[in-house]
């Protein structure tokens, strides 16, 4: 897929899915405005700004496929999944139009760019779009996208928080007391914002998994100010770096995933050196915390199928819920060999910040709440089923965590295998079927079809047609809806009364899965020994 930013825009708008508004509005008001809309929203006029904003681009699930060019919401995990087998390296280019307009030193000014603020308990207005790429001497190249807080005119923080990449990076340069260059494209096409969402292992270059998302490189230009590529179909580029001030700052608070409000964070400045844009650049303000749900959520499947193919674990579905905020929760239907639920279980939850895992049998349907629970609560025995990992990798933004400054808290993984217990027979789970649903259909009987009358039969007739029944019985056990059947020339009332008849006559027994049988024959149940 060649398709820039401008370019998925226009396909928006040509959908619907991107709707102009061109009247002044207030910056104030943009994140509530897109916070109502079904669409994304073009804002041409914000007043006091010369750049206009959009927002909202990949606020659906619809949207996000549209941006992957999918077909389906699956699709887009596999060709995220082909991308990381398969990455193709950028293509480096000498400039974009990115560089049409350059500030540099005191012509910087961040308070030009239409930077809005979403949430009431923010710490100010805050950069979420910016695809962010840096370089470690010994580590090599890494990107993300993390979020900004403007402090001043050329100063930022940097939510770095999370033990990631980027961390790592700004970590090491700390501790070489050096600043951290960093590129910051805002304004780029869905692909490369997945791309850098994905956290791929050290040493993996996240711009050649959104090549291999697109299937042709992704093209990167070098900065004015700093040793570094930006993203050359960016609106805006800002070159600046990590100041070596370590995590001492206070900046949020930040609106997250999570759906809350995240507490204040302890981060390091980031000094922005230079700003260059296109002469009408267009700025993009990703808008918490759909836009990150919708794209974030198919880089879990990619990794929880990756990591049950390596346990050979035999997958049916994996459903990643958004209820568990598309990053905590996951439910797994397998096709279970013995044993098999709790590899399954120790693979998925060794997957990044994964809390809370279901692994369920393949007769479950993970997309239906209900019938997860209620997996829960017939296959499970807590003392058995559930595993609990202390002390685990987790995300420091999980409420639930201890909180502060330089606190990288760890938490639980909790697998609960909800899959029938190995030796459990099956006929203990044999689901509720009702007879002749094939044949007796309400919507029929709506139309006014009648049934039949059997034969209606007393006395010596229902002792020959017990004696048939016996007959039948003998040869091999039936359940009494067979019985029912096979001798529905009568009505019910008389196929139960002979059936009483060979009852009250001390013939009739059952087997031991409750079918009707000779009382001392081979296919007899006798009471179980205590
Ligand atoms: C819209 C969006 C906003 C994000 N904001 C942050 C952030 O503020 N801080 C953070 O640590 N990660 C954030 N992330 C997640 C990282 O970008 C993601 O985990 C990435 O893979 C980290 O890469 P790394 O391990 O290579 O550093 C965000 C992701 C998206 C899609």
């Amino acid at each position: 897929m060649q398709e820039n930013f401008r370019q998925f825009l226009d396909r928006l708008r040509q959908t619907g899915e991107l709707v102009d508004l061109r009247q002044p509005v207030d910056i104030r008001h943009i994140a509530t405005l897109v916070d109502q809309a079904k669409t994304a929203l073009f804002f041409h006029k914000v007043i006091g700004y010369d750049v206009p904003v959009v927002s909202g681009i990949i606020r659906s699930r619809e949207r996000a496929m549209m941006g992957l060019g999918a077909d389906t919401y699956r699709e887009i995990e596999d060709k995220l999944a082909a991308a990381i087998a398969k990455p193709i390296p950028p293509r480096h280019v000498k400039t974009s139009p990115t560089r049409e307009v350059l500030m540099t030193g005191d012509e910087v000014d961040l308070y030009k760019l239409p930077i809005p603020m979403s949430s009431i308990y923010d710490g100010g207005p805050m950069i979420t779009a910016g695809v962010v790429i840096a370089r470690d001497p010994e580590l090599g190249i890494n990107s993300g996208i993390y979020r900004f807080i403007v402090k001043e005119k050329n100063l930022t923080g940097i939510d770095i928080v999370t033990p990631n990449n980027m961390r790592l990076f700004a970590q090491r340069a700390l501790e070489r007391k050096e600043p951290l260059p960093i590129s910051i494209s805002i304004g780029t096409h869905p692909i490369e914002i997945t791309g850098s969402g994905y956290r791929a292992p050290l040493g993996v270059d996240e711009m050649a998994i959104a090549g291999g998302l697109r299937g042709v490189p992704v093209e990167l230009a070098p900065c004015a100010t700093i040793d570094l590529p930006y993203i050359a179909d960016a609106e805006i580029v800002l070159e600046g770096e990590i100041l070596p001030t370590g995590w001492t700052w206070p900046e949020g608070r930040f609106g997250e995933f999570t759906r809350l409000m995240g507490g204040l964070h302890w981060n390091p400045l980031v000094r922005i050196k230079a700003v260059s844009m296109r002469k009408d650049a267009i700025y993009y303000n990703l808008h918490m915390p759909w836009e990150n749900t919708w794209l974030a959520a198919p880089t879990r499947y990619a990794a929880i199928r990756q990591a049950l193919r390596t346990a050979g674990v035999q997958v049916k579905d994996i459903n990643v819920t958004l209820g568990g905020c598309a990053f905590w929760h996951a439910v797994i239907s397998i096709k279970k060999q013995p044993g098999e639920a709790k590899n399954a279980l120790l693979a998925a939850l060794s997957v990044m910040d994964l809390k809370h895992v279901v692994v369920v049998d393949d007769d479950i349907d993970i997309f239906d709440p209900m019938d997860v629970e209620w997996a829960i609560a017939t296959r499970v025995q807590g003392d058995k089923d559930v595993m609990i990992v202390s002390n685990a990798r987790a995300k420091p933004l999980d409420p639930s965590l201890p909180q502060g400054a330089g606190i990288v808290p760890t938490g639980a993984k909790v697998g609960i295998d909800a899959t029938i217990p190995d030796g459990i027979p099956k006929e203990h789970y044999e689901r509720i079927t009702y007879a002749y649903a094939d044949k007796a259909k309400l919507e029929d009987y709506a139309k006014g079809k009648k049934d039949e009358a059997g034969k209606s039969a007393d006395g010596t007739e229902v002792a020959a047609l017990a004696k048939e029944i016996l007959a039948a019985i003998e040869q091999a056990p039936l359940y009494y809806t067979d019985i029912a059947e096979k001798f529905s020339t009568y009505d019910f009332r008389t196929v139960a009364r002979a059936i009483g008849h060979l009852h009250a006559t001390e013939k009739l027994w059952q087997d031991p899965r409750g079918r009707m049988c000779v009382r001392g024959s081979q296919f007899a149940a006798s009471l179980p020994k205590k």
